[in-house]
């Protein structure tokens, strides 16, 4: 396996239901949203916790392989199929084609936060030079409309973890301007249904562990004060645009849920490891649930699976809680 490093509504709903990890946004005046079940096409941005390895220059998505190329699951981080991957074929309730643009390592904007290696496109490049020259005519090669498609945008943990540590009171706003001017750029295309994923506990990531509870502490709070801003984001949104649908997904409390609690969700109820990750499986396994006697459990039974990326588990279980909120 393959991978690269590196809700808004109401909120009196949240508290109706613990289940549902997140909320929709104010009832748009003119709704786009056809519910979850009439959603066909799926815009997905992102970084390494949601890229399969999508080339928009080879297949795209068809019956046969509903998110293009590669070979399904494709490259994920996750040693199997990510949460976008379940979430297409899995989670489905009509059958979905996904362009995924997502790249491993990718901040929002690289002239803001550098990623890891300078080829990495950021959310900015993803917009920019390949959704809005390729797919943004809705008419080309992927037959999208504004009523049956949903566009999400799971962004930050590169952000934060790249630049958490310089403390720069100025970033973070700057770095959501930026967002935000995207994510209008995108609806200016007609894009009117979206899905932000807020940023997990990746400062209990073993990458983060390693470096102390100093460091833990500034990056559990630089990820609070991300994940309020993807809510005012969602909200500034539709604010602006009547017309839009957005939800946030609190990725987040997921990832907290099973740290601590395991079969807080029947997909995550094989972990028996949700501290650490053991190095004979880090760079990936002949199979999802590949055993090494130097690991005492299989692969599958580890939430991580190196210092950053949790395995398929953890994934399936966004996608059923995801489903949930969209409904
Ligand atoms: C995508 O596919 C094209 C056509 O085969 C190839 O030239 C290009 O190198 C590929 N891009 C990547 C990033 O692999
Ligand atoms: C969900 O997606 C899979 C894979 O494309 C497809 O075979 C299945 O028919 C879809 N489910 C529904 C209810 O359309
Ligand atoms: C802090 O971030 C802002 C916005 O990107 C940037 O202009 C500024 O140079 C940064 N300050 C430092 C000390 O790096
Ligand atoms: C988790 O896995 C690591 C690495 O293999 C190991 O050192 C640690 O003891 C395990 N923890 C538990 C609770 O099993
Ligand atoms: C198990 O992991 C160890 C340590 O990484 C490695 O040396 C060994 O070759 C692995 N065994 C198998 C069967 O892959």
């Amino acid at each position: 396996m393959v991978w690269e490093s590196s809700v808004t509504l109401v909120a009196a709903a949240l508290a109706l239901s613990n289940l549902v990890n997140g909320l929709p946004n104010s009832h748009p005046s003119k709704s786009h949203y056809p519910g979850w079940a009439g959603i066909k096409h799926i815009f997905a941005f992102g970084d390494s916790y949601t890229t399969t390895g999508f080339n928009v220059s080879l297949a795209q998505p068809s019956p046969a392989n509903p998110l293009g190329n590669p070979t399904y699951p494709g490259y994920t981080s996750s040693n199997g199929p990510n949460w976008i991957d379940y979430l297409t074929t899995t989670y489905n309730k009509s059958f979905i084609e996904t362009i995924n643009l997502a790249y491993g390592g990718a901040t929002v904007d690289s002239t803001l936060v550098a990623p890891y290696k300078p080829t990495v496109l950021s959310v900015k490049e993803q917009v920019q030079t390949e959704y809005l020259p390729i797919y943004a005519s809705q008419s080309s090669i992927f037959p999208w409309t504004s009523d049956d498609t949903l566009f999400t945008i799971f962004i930050g943990i590169n952000d934060i973890g790249n630049s958490y540590s310089s403390q720069n009171a100025t970033l973070t706003p700057t770095i959501f301007s930026e967002l935000s001017g995207l994510v209008d750029q995108l609806y200016s295309t007609g894009a009117r249904n979206f899905l932000f994923l807020n940023v997990p506990p990746v400062d209990q990531s073993p990458l983060t562990q390693a470096a102390g509870p100093a460091s833990q502490a500034l990056e559990a709070s630089a990820i609070s004060d991300w994940n309020s801003r993807v809510v005012s984001l969602s909200k500034s949104l539709t604010h602006r645009h009547s017309d839009v649908t957005s939800f946030v997904f609190d990725t987040n409390k997921v990832f907290s849920r099973v740290i601590e609690h395991p079969c807080a969700y029947p997909q995550t109820c094989a972990y028996q490891n949700t501290t650490q990750y053991c190095e004979a499986y880090q760079n990936g396994t002949p199979t999802p649930t590949s055993f090494n006697a130097t690991c005492g459990v299989s692969v599958d039974k580890y939430l991580w699976l190196n210092s950053l990326h949790p395995t398929f588990r953890m994934h399936e279980a966004i996608a059923s809680q995801i489903v949930k909120l969209i409904k």
